[in-house]
């Protein structure tokens, strides 16, 4: 089973499906939090929903597509964070996360994006990491940018959130900017196992 341990409190770990009445508890406990800027919300209604989202990730692994991991934070199920199906054709990936609103505020999606991007580049061999943003989304843009991700541009209109569209950013990393920007964190990392039972966080900011 995947497992990307970040630190004592911080574990990533894929979905399983017995993990889907706690994740889907999460969902329906913080709805309202979510809804402002995740769009799958309302379509999430029943155990059975979170159950088919566990499967479909299971099936994006199995394809070889990226994965879906739950983000542990002292043993209790905190959020989602994984890959968008990898566009391999151009070594590409997008990244998207998301907390219950009582785990925010600790570094705990920066930790995780910079092990997933990390792992983009480092497991998978990717060129590039893209992440989008709702423009007026402030916490979620200061973590891509805490990040040292390039803001590229912006999609007008590109996301119907229930009643209004919103505009995203883009942003962008590529291999080549990430490793010169991680320095001497590059050995750290070389000698934590691929799957990272024994990584630290790279701080890289
Ligand atoms: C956006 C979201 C994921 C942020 O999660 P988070 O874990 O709180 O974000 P970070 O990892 O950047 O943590 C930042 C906060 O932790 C604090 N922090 C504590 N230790 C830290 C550390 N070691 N490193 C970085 N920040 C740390 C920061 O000061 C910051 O506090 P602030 O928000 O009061 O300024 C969360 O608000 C969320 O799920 N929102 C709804 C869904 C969403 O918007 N998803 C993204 C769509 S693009």
């Amino acid at each position: 089973m995947l497992t990307l341990a970040i630190d004592a409190d911080i574990t990533l770990r894929m979905l399983e499906i017995e993990d889907a009445d706690a994740l889907f508890r999460l969902i329906d406990e913080n709805r309202r939090h979510l809804r402002e800027w995740l769009p799958w919300v309302d379509s999430n209604a029943t155990i059975e929903d979170t159950r088919m989202f566990i499967l479909s990730a299971h099936e994006q692994h199995t394809g070889n597509l990226g994965f879906q991991t739950g983000v542990w934070f002292r043993g209790q199920i905190a959020g989602v964070i994984g890959f968008h199906r990898i566009d391999w054709q151009n070594r590409n990936v997008e990244i998207g996360y998301w907390l219950g609103a009582e785990f925010q505020g600790h570094g705990i999606v920066t930790k995780a994006c910079r092990r997933l991007v990390d792992y983009a580049f480092d497991e998978y061999r990717l060129n590039r990491v893209q992440i989008r943003c709702a423009t007026e989304n402030r916490k979620s843009c200061a973590i891509i940018e805490r990040l040292g991700f390039n803001r590229e541009g912006l999609n007008r209109q590109a996301e119907y959130l229930y009643d209004h569209y919103v505009d995203l950013y883009v942003y962008g990393m590529t291999a080549e900017e990430w490793r010169s920007r991680s320095g001497g964190n590059a050995a750290a990392r070389k000698n934590g196992s691929p799957h990272g039972n024994n990584s630290s966080p790279t701080e890289r900011s």
